[in-house]
Parts: structure tokens; sequence; C-alpha cells
């Protein structure tokens, strides 16, 4: 088992860089070794940076990424502003669930400093409304476009998911029409992951997410009984309900 891991970045300037990670950045604590100095450390709680005098190296690093978990990143945000960080992407919520905001070191390092995305707290939802059908199986490719693309493939499909996909869940409309679609990937035996979990937004609220889902289970546990189901995703309240841990990558056995 690993007990702590620290980069060593390449820097051109040992003080210069420590400098500005503690006046700029916020770093509490660093040490130097060497007189000059030619290695360094910052830190700050449980992070620890080090770097190499390695001016050679730290001439082709720009754009190279480190990335940080923070407690509360809007007021980071604001106070690396404020003390004048240079920030190349400026603060957003990301679509993998993150709010993410970017700085560019001295040395050219992009610092990406995030945190989760506080879900906002969700209304209990509707009963699942009279004369909606589930049907086991995969959405047709105008389907998936209409329902999933819309929330995962906003640049368009890219060919052949469809057909990678083992099985998956289709919720129809009293009037026949695709209102909610999910897909299945079979991985390996046993091994199955599910995908492009979507609900339209004017069918949302009514336990048609979560009973699409509950199709999906018990569609993998009836063709391979106790086998591993695990997803990714940034609404794991919906997924704790359903017996996924609250986790942005969770596995349940069925
Ligand atoms: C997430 C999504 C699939 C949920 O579908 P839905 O049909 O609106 O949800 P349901 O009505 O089935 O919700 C079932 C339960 O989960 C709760 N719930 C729904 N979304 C939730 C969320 N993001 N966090 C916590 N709980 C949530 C509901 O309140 C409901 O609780 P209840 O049984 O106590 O009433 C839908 O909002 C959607 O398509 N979002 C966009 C795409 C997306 O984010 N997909 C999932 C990411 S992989």
């Amino acid at each position: 088992m690993f007990k702590t891991g620290v980069p060593i970045l390449a820097a051109n300037d040992i003080e210069a860089t420590l400098d500005y990670y503690r006046r700029v950045l916020g770093f509490a604590s660093s040490w130097t070794w060497g007189e000059p100095p030619t290695f360094g450390s910052v830190s700050w709680g449980n992070v620890t940076v080090m770097f190499n005098l390695q001016p050679e190296i730290a001439a082709h690093v720009r754009g190279h990424q480190h990335w940080f978990e923070v407690e509360n990143v809007d007021a980071m945000c604001e106070r690396h502003v404020a003390h004048g960080a240079n920030i190349v992407s400026p603060i957003a919520d990301k679509p993998w669930g993150l709010r993410e905001y970017i700085v560019e070191d001295p040395n050219g390092y992009h610092l990406r400093f995030a945190a989760r995305i506080r879900e906002e707290p969700v209304e209990p939802s509707a009963p699942f409304p009279p004369g909606v059908a589930l049907v086991r199986r995969l959405p047709t490719e105008e389907e998936f476009a209409r329902v999933a693309g819309q929330e995962f493939y906003r640049d368009g499909v890219p060919t052949g998911v469809l057909e990678r996909s083992w099985q998956g869940v289709v919720a129809l409309s009293p009037e026949g029409e695709a209102i909610a679609t999910l897909r299945i990937v079979q991985d390996a035996p046993g091994w199955f992951s599910v995908w492009d979990v979507a609900v339209l937004p004017e069918w949302r609220g009514r336990h048609i997410g979560a009973e699409i889902m509950r199709e999906a289970l018990d569609l993998v546990r009836e063709a391979s009984p106790g086998a591993f189901v695990y997803l990714f995703t940034f609404r794991q309240g919906f997924y704790a309900r359903l017996g996924f841990a609250d986790q942005t990558v969770s596995m349940i056995k069925v």
C-alpha cells in the first residue's frame, strides 16, 4: 500500500517559485536545500509539492498539468485572483462533476484547482406515470441522439457507441416516444457497466430514471446472476438510492 506521493516539478528558480507558491497560491510552509537552493518544497495541509532546479526541463513544461482538490474552490479562486495569479481557464462547473479553474505558475505548469460540484437539494419525485412503458432494448440511433445526446454528446454521438453496447432500456411515453434511455456494456463475463442514463427534462422527477435503472439491474441479474455492475457519475445521490456507494465511480453485485 502506498503511503504518500509528491510530485517533483522542474523549476528554473527555486526561491522565486517557492515565493510564488506561498505568496500568490497560499501554501503555508516551505523549505529549501542548498545555498543557493537547488531543491525546495512547499506544503499546505496534506499537500506537498517539491521543486528541483532543472531550467532546461522547466523550459519545456508549459501546459503540463497538476491537479489539486480543495475545500472551497470559489474562495480559493478569489484568493488567487486577488493575489494576481495568471488564470488561464476561468472557474466553471465541468461536465465531469467538478468546479475547476486553472492557474499557470511562473514555470508554465497548469495547476488545476477543483472541488466536487455541490448537488442541489432534490425534491422527492412524483409517482411513476401511468401509460409509460419500459422496454428492454437498445435505443435506436435517433432515440439515443435525442434523449442521451443532449446530455452526454453535445458535439454529436460518435459512431459505434450503440453497437458496442450489450443491451439497453428505453422508457416509452403513452404515445410510444422514447423519453428515457440507458445503455449497458458488457466489459467481460460477469462485468457490466451502465452508461448514458438520461430522462428527457420534461419527464424528470417521476421515478422514470430510477425505474430504467432497476430494469437494467434486473436485466443483468437475469443474464448473469452475481455479476458486478459499475458506473461513473456525478449524480451520486440518485444512484445511492439504488444501492450504489455515494461516489463518482461505484459498483454493486447483482
Ligand atoms: C439523473 C436523472 C437520470 C434522474 O432521473 P429522474 O427520472 O428525474 O429521477 P427519479 O424521479 O427516478 O428519481 C428517483 C429518486 O432519486 C432522487 N433523485 C433524482 N435525482 C437525484 C440527484 N441528482 N441527487 C439525489 N437524488 C436524486 C429523486 O428525488 C427520487 O427520490 P424519491 O424516490 O425519494 O422520490 C435525470 O435527472 C437526468 O436525466 N439527468 C440528466 C442526465 C444525468 O445526469 N444522468 C445521470 C448521470 S450519469
